[in-house]
């Protein structure tokens, strides 16, 4: 049985996951205006990786006999001034989910719930790949250029990005 106090964080990680599908979504919103389709379907990618992020953690919440609480979700930004700076937000957003985890993984521990700490390392790996790859992006935009060909040429590359599978069901 998950602790309240666990439980409490769980639903607020779950919110989170939520906003971040919903602030990829307002980037796609974002690009699409531009006629960036291969970043909008990356960022596209993102936003259903984020939703599969907040499934996970509400089955995971189920399974172990608590109580999920929906809240609602923030309204993301509209604009960014570029589309360099919209993955540089990207990768701004990752780190604090990165840390968000962390503290989720540190509460786990103190609570001595070995489960939830289990799952959360999943998230933990999650989110270094996840910086790794935003970060990658960047780098190669700055080797290339963030706008004309390089840009271009990046859009073309993100587009290649595959669908998310399912991911496991909870614990997995
Ligand atoms: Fe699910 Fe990218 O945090």
């Amino acid at each position: 049985m998950l602790s309240n106090k666990l439980q409490d964080a769980l639903n607020q990680q779950i919110n989170d996951e939520y906003y971040s599908s919903y602030l990829y979504q307002a980037m796609v919103a974002y690009l699409e205006d531009l006629n960036l389709d291969g970043c909008a379907h990356w960022m596209k990618m993102q936003a259903e990786e984020e939703h599969l992020h907040a499934l996970k953690l509400f089955d995971y919440v189920v399974e172990r006999g608590g109580r999920v609480e929906l809240f609602a979700i923030a309204q993301p930004a509209k604009e960014w001034d570029s589309p360099r700076a919209a993955f540089e937000a990207a990768l701004d957003h990752e780190k604090v989910m990165t840390e968000n985890i962390s503290k989720l993984a540190d509460l786990a521990i103190t609570e001595r719930d070995h489960a939830t700490n289990n799952l959360l390392q999943w998230y933990v790996s999650e989110q270094v790949e996840e910086e790794a790859t935003v970060d990658d992006i960047l780098k190669k935009l700055d080797m290339m250029g963030d706008t004309g060909t390089g840009l271009f040429l990046m859009d073309r590359e993100l587009k290649n990005r595959p669908t998310p599978t399912p991911i496991d069901q909870a614990g997995a």
